[in-house]
């Protein structure tokens, strides 16, 4: 007999434990920058267009497959088709690296809350940062420990792995229910607060105003893609977890239109923030809130602190912020993590607790010893490049054909969308799925693939890029095959839905 398997309680917990894991750092500090650097304004036109025909497409795609077929995503994949397995594996192997580092970016947000009290940097932020705070030598490896990184990130990972040995209802659901309450609650103080900024205008002009001729550019599309498909946390086994734990009649694509557009509300609402906070800094310095608008970690780790130490009630701005992105953080974090228990939980046939224990362990010891030396955040921004431009929408890509072209399967998910969906629309869908977003996709990682190959990235060393870049892809690839072989516990393969 199949073993039940756990289930969210209501699809309200369901749409806020997604809204949770699409919600995180990338909405928070990687959306602003990459408008603004693409376009401004008119970055809204292929952001909106990437939304509609890719984005909530194969959110869709993803809900159809995790909650007709019932499992986690190695399994799901199976069930749909035996060699499509190796997807699953795929993703399980990728949501691995993203945790990794995801969490050591929450423990400096949580040492920044503290330090926003006090706002320990002084007037150098960025010296404080990199060389007090992160202690950086030269890219290369380093085996002193960095305390003030170390210690954070245990508590990340403790928090981390109490939500989840809890299990979907008593952990993840309850998590988020506690959780974005309280980050909906200080977010909206902390972007009502900057607009209050002198100089907040300044910064929203900057942010809104349109420059037409980026249009015009691929790379622009091509950011447009990558990033609403890193913010929706789609094709990364996620979302085919969740709604594997939603009851049977359950309206998927309401749910997921309602998932799409808070995500991309939050964003909007971060863009604006950030903005009319830059904008004081760029005034407050006599500087353009182009200079003052930097990239990346800069932004949230040290223009913030900046305008923090500048702004009145500098440090409650602090506070909101970084506390925002700890919340924000720690939901994503758990349902990256949940990917792969659930994943080793039907491989094994093993219980919640002793599946949770055997995923989370390894991987925060890892996660600790890697990052709590300097070597760690070159490892961090390596792994992150090749994951984020090259891993999910090359991922996504194979993906989406071999579903649509190869198993096709697209015909019998729709239907299954269709069936207690509110939003239907199935021509469409499938044409978006197994025509758009291939081309799109397929375009965009053959771009990514000539860069990586054209330029070494960031100009690291050849070595660190081939171990932890292209080693990593490999290994990537590799592992996934051989788990693929590996025999599954008899009993996870036993359908548990009578109705299937
Ligand atoms: N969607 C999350 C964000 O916007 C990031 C994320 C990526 C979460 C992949 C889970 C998996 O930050
Ligand atoms: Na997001």
């Amino acid at each position: 007999k199949a073993a039940a398997r756990e289930t969210f309680s209501s699809r309200k917990l369901f749409i806020l434990s997604a809204i949770g894991s699409a919600v995180g750092l990338g909405n928070i500090w990687r959306f602003p920058y990459v408008a603004f650097e693409n376009g401004g304004g008119a970055f809204l036109i292929p952001y909106l267009a990437a939304l509609l025909s890719a984005g909530i497409p194969l959110l869709f795609l993803d809900y159809a497959i995790g909650h007709k077929f019932r499992g986690s995503a190695p399994l799901a994949y199976r069930r749909m088709s035996r060699p499509a397995e190796f997807l699953g594996w795929w993703q399980v192997l990728m949501c691995f690296i993203i945790a990794i580092y995801y969490a050591v970016i929450i423990g400096w947000a949580g040492m920044y809350t503290w330090f926003s009290v006090r706002q320990s940097w002084g007037d150098d932020a960025e010296g404080f940062f990199f060389g007090t705070f992160l202690e950086l030598g030269d890219p290369g490896v380093s085996t002193t420990y960095v305390p003030q990184v170390l210690w954070p990130l245990i508590i990340v990972w403790l928090v981390a792995i109490v939500i989840l040995v809890g299990g979907v209802r008593k952990g993840i659901a309850r998590a988020n229910g506690i959780f974005m309450p309280l980050l909906v609650v200080m977010f909206v103080l902390l972007v009502v607060s900057s607009l209050f900024l002198p100089g907040a205008m300044e910064g929203l002009n900057a942010f809104f105003t349109p420059n037409w001729a980026a249009l015009a550019d691929p790379t622009v599309w091509a950011a447009a893609y990558g990033h609403i498909f890193f913010s929706l946390s789609i094709a990364f086994g996620i979302m085919i977890t969740y709604s594997s734990y939603l009851k049977r009649k359950t309206d998927l694509t309401g749910s997921g239109m309602v998932v799409a557009f808070a995500n991309s509300g939050f964003e909007i609402l971060a863009g604006i923030g950030v903005f009319a906070a830059l904008g004081f800094m760029a005034v407050a310095s006599g500087s353009s809130v182009e200079d003052s608008a930097s990239a990346g970690i800069g932004l949230a780790f040290v223009a913030f602190p900046t305008i923090i130490s500048e702004a009145p009630l500098g440090s409650v701005l602090g506070v909101l912020f970084f506390g925002s992105l700890v919340f924000a953080g720690l939901t994503s974090l758990t349902s990256i993590v949940e990917v792969i228990i659930s994943a080793v939980k039907d491989k094994m046939g093993w219980g919640r607790r002793t599946a949770a224990l055997a995923v989370t362990i390894p991987l925060a010891i890892i996660s600790i010893l890697l990052f709590s030396t300097s070597t760690g955040l070159y490892v961090l921004d390596i792994a992150d490049a090749f994951v984020n431009q090259f891993g999910i929408l090359f991922g996504a890509f194979i993906a989406t054909v071999l579903v649509a072209w190869v198993f096709r399967k697209l015909p019998i998910l729709s239907d299954h969308l269709n069936l207690f969906g509110s939003v239907k629309m199935r021509r469409t869908w499938m044409v978006l799925v197994g025509v758009v977003g291939p081309l799109v996709l397929g375009y965009i990682s053959i771009q990514a693939f000539n860069t990586f190959l054209s330029e070494p990235y960031e100009g690291y060393p050849a070595w660190m890029l081939n171990t932890f870049g292209w080693g990593m892809a490999a290994g990537i690839v590799i592992l996934a095959l051989i788990i693929t072989m590996l025999p599954w516990s008899r009993k996870s393969l036993l359908h548990d839905d009578p109705e299937y």
